[in-house]
């Protein structure tokens, strides 16, 4: 499959397809070596952006090292990633032109409180953030419990 890693207006870099592809085709594997998470946590702990997809284990990432990691975000995406016996593929979820970018949903869940991952997709329907719609409403319900934790306790630290 002919793609191609060109600058992005979303993020830095990005893949763009070079020709047309079909909705339904598998583009591209997401290759690289498996890391567990907590080695990945060590490695990448300071970094502003990093290559890992988070298998579906919960326990294991796959460092990426081809030209699928390079394909950024989007909530308004033309692909999408599917993990079949551990191994990740990048589908096309509808017809693509020659020169769009490739994006799919990354759809975070387990991140540091304090990171809001901002998305920068400009897609009409964009949540504003690479974590998914769940994991949105978890952190909302979090820090509304936080907030009413706060309230009721006068602002005082409780142990
Ligand atoms: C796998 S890399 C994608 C390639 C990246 N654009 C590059 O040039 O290295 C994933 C990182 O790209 C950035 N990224 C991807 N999509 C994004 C988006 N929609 N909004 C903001 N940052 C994005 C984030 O920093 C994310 O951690
Ligand atoms: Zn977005």
């Amino acid at each position: 499959m002919s793609i191609v890693i060109r600058r992005s207006k979303i993020h830095a870099h990005g893949c763009y397809a070079t020709q047309p592809i079909s909705k339904g085709t598998r583009i591209v594997e997401y290759t690289g070596p498996r890391l567990t998470v907590k080695q990945a946590d060590e490695l990448y702990q300071d970094a502003p952006s990093t290559y890992l997809y988070g298998l579906s284990d919960g326990e294991h990432v796959i460092d990426g090292d081809n030209t699928a990691a390079f394909i950024n975000h989007s909530c308004d995406p033309n692909c999408e990633s599917d993990e079949i016996d551990g191994r990740v593929y990048i589908l096309s979820i509808r017809d693509i032109r020659p020169g769009e970018e490739l994006t799919y949903d990354y759809s975070l869940y387990d991140g540091e409180l304090d990171d809001q991952a901002p998305c920068w997709c400009g897609a009409a329907n964009c949540r504003g953030s690479m974590y998914s719609e769940e994991e949105l409403a978890k952190r909302e319900a979090q820090s509304k419990k936080k907030a009413a934790r706060k309230k009721s306790s006068g602002g005082r630290k409780q142990s």
